[in-house]
């Protein structure tokens, strides 16, 4: 029968064919789980012919370097070398608003970066990369490649081991299951995540350190902040502002090909008894897949729902919108998306 472990053996065996014994590979590493299990594989494969290369583009989550440059040390035991090239994909960014164009600028930019770093590692060393390593997502895969350069260098490609096991063959090769567990983020960082030009400060990892504040973190795909180039009006600290929006989104998924919002209990607050008059219709649409009657407690005078801790509440909600408004300068709005892939698919862009 199949086995993962029979995989695994297989994949070792392609790769060194692939790879000839004085080759050496580079292998772009983001610290999420599909690097990070092709990084140990081909690392059982080819030894320390492997260079792994973290970039630090300036687009990552909170304390993101740190936090993979440790673990990877103390935890996975790949050398790696960090780059930092924030000053080199922040100022390509600049002024670039079109989302496409954004990407294309930054696929290019990795391959500047690990293009560099396979010059050096000849002209130091004497040694020749012949391939690069990149994890990739199935959808990404599946759905449109946004970094076409990568992929002609591409070695072992998501391709032959698909998303729902790269956590599986992870097991086995005994990667950590703080890296396992991660949620996946986009290849572009938070570029694709701040609408419009890339220059606003954005401290946009509440949500994250609240879900996981909060012990839902592995119930979800993924949970990230969208910052919008919209305005929207509003009062803070008796002041009229006009500020951005930020809207939040939370998905569920088994494989990220399709995902469903993470469902959130509006309907908890009681203040809501007044315009659900008005938003019925709406709101039942909404509820549809709830297992539960969400109009009850229009019944009953104190409404009291036991639902799973699977789910956004009204406190959590607030305590989110409290930290955002409060702690991320020139927002005043958060708003939360409720489309489920499709017709949406997991970024706004
Ligand atoms: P979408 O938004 O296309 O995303 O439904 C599917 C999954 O891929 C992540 N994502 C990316 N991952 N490079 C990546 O490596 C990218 O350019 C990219 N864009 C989206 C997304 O977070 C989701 O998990």
């Amino acid at each position: 029968g199949w086995k993962m472990e029979n995989v695994m053996d297989e994949e070792i065996k392609v790769i060194n064919n692939m790879v000839g014994p004085d080759d050496h590979v580079i292998c772009a590493l983001s610290g999420g789980v599909d690097s990070t299990v092709a990084a140990t594989l081909v690392h059982k494969a080819i030894g320390d012919r492997l260079h792994c290369v973290f970039v630090d583009n300036g687009l990552l989550r909170y304390k993101e370097r740190e936090r993979v440059m440790e673990t990877f040390e103390r935890d996975v035991h790949l050398p790696v070398t960090c780059v930092d090239a924030t000053e080199q994909f922040l100022s390509k960014l600049k002024g670039v608003v079109d989302p496409e164009l954004k990407r294309k600028i930054i696929g290019k930019e990795f391959i500047c970066v690990f293009d560099a770093f396979a010059k050096e590692l000849e002209n130091n060393l004497g040694k020749k990369s012949a391939f690069l390593v990149q994890g990739t997502l199935y959808p990404d895969v599946i759905e449109s490649c946004p970094n076409q350069e990568l992929e002609e260098l591409t070695l072992t490609q998501s391709k032959v081991i698909i998303m729902l096991e790269v956590r599986q063959l992870g097991r086995i090769l005994s990667v950590p299951y703080s890296f396992l567990k991660r949620h996946p983020f986009p290849g572009p960082g938070l570029a694709v995540r701040v609408l419009g030009d890339v220059t606003e400060d954005n401290a946009l990892d509440t949500i994250r350190q609240s879900i996981k504040d909060a012990g839902i973190y592995d119930s979800i795909w993924q949970a990230f902040a969208v910052f919008l180039p919209v305005k929207s009006v509003g009062v803070q600290g008796n002041q009229r502002t006009h500020s951005h929006v930020v809207a939040l989104r939370a998905v569920t998924s088994q494989d990220g090909m399709t995902a469903d919002w993470y469902v959130f209990i509006a309907l908890h607050c009681f203040a809501l008894h007044d315009w659900c008059n008005v938003y019925v219709p709406h709101l039942s649409q909404l509820y549809t897949n709830l297992t539960f009657d969400p109009f009850s407690h229009l019944l009953t005078p104190k409404p009291k729902f036991s639902f799973s801790s699977c789910n956004f509440e009204r406190e959590f909600l607030d305590d989110v919108v409290q930290k955002i408004c409060n702690n991320v300068r020139g927002v005043n709005c958060v708003a939360l998306d409720i489309t489920s892939k499709p017709p949406s698919t997991i970024e706004w862009e």
